[in-house]
């Protein structure tokens, strides 16, 4: 499997961290020296499907491809206003595609697991020459705004990629075990005159220092995985693109691999935690401003909520 297109697109609204501190007991210096963030993307009045089929309009534009061309399209999503049918098949229609299409939900991870089923369908499926993956989010959409220590962290926004047939991934690890407490959200769904069991909803609640150490330990392990699984080394890989969710998690990572800081390249200054767009996004940054050369050794990495976690090692091919 191949990426030859990449896209993305982000919310017009920019709200700084000194705009969040006029409403929020917060400051520039807080959320700048804690994540890395100096100001994200918001959806106000564009929706979620806007923006995905944006990026993918983007992504196979970059790719010299038709919507007509594509025979799968995969949609990674945690939420969005439609609960059925899935954002998949909105966007299918607003991109002008007709092959099937479905949602996964690995939270911040589901780019690299939407990779591994792609990556699964070249292999089992000779008719499959061409896949979308799609990763759109609007976590900004989970978080209680009273709540100084996760809204701060989220940005909205859509990251696609254009896959077909062809040998530059090279390794595909996932991880999942089951750890609900660190990161979660409940919904109420509707009532029935037979629902005797307490319910409750409520906005996204996060134990910040958990799932940093749960973040670092999964991205090292599958990263580990894939680099050995390839037989190099560390210093081998030319860049590393993890999941956007604090810099000081991406510094500790990299510190442990004992790598340059040119070679973990981010974007969570402009954008904070788009979830599952985060990777395709800066991978679609990095494609767009020629700063990946063919023939480079790429690893991506994501962890999220679950706990769920994954890395590829792929050769770029794309000039
Ligand atoms: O996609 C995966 C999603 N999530 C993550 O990856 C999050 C991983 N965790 C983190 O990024 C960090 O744990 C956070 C950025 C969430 C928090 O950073 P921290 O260094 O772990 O801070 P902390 O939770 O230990 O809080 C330190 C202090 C607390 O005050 P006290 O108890 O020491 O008085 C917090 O109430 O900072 C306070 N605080 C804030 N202060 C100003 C928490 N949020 C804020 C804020 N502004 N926005």
């Amino acid at each position: 499997m191949n990426i030859i297109g990449t896209g993305r697109a982000h919310p017009s609204l920019t709200v700084t961290n000194d705009m969040l501190s006029t409403f929020l007991d917060t400051s520039d210096e807080w959320i700048t020296t804690r994540t890395g963030i100096k100001q994200r993307q918001l959806i106000s009045h564009v929706k979620l499907e806007d923006l995905a089929a944006e990026a993918c309009h983007n992504a196979l534009k970059d790719a010299g491809i038709s919507a007509e061309d594509l025979d799968f399209i995969i949609c990674s999503n945690v939420v969005n206003e439609y609960i059925t049918p899935s954002l998949s098949c909105i966007v299918q229609g607003m991109i002008g595609a007709t092959c099937p299409c479905f949602d996964l939900n690995s939270a911040c991870a589901g780019f690299i697991y939407a990779l591994d089923i792609a990556n699964s369908f070249f292999k089992s499926k000779s008719d499959i020459n061409h896949i979308l993956v799609v990763c759109a989010e609007e976590p900004t959409r989970m978080c209680d705004w009273q709540e100084r220590s996760t809204c701060v962290l989220f940005g909205d926004g859509a990251g696609a990629a254009v896959l077909k047939r062809g040998d530059d991934f090279k390794s595909i690890a996932l991880s999942s075990f089951s750890s609900i407490d660190p990161l979660y959200q409940i919904r109420q769904l509707e009532k029935t005159p037979f629902i005797t069991k307490e319910e409750f909803g409520g906005p996204l609640v996060m134990k910040g220092q958990d799932v940093f150490k749960l973040a670092v330990n999964a991205s090292l392990n599958d990263i580990r995985r894939v680099v050995e699984e390839n037989g190099i080394t560390y210093d081998d890989v030319d860049y590393y693109l993890l999941h956007q969710a604090n810099i000081r998690i991406i510094e500790t990572i990299r510190k442990s691999l004992d790598q340059d800081k040119v070679k973990f390249p981010h974007n969570i200054a402009n954008y904070g935690n788009t979830s599952s767009a985060s990777v395709p996004i800066l991978l679609d940054e990095l494609n767009r401003n020629q700063t990946l050369n063919r023939g480079d050794t790429i690893v991506l990495s994501a962890f999220g909520a679950g706990f769920t976690a994954g890395a590829c090692l792929l050769k770029w091919s794309k000039n």
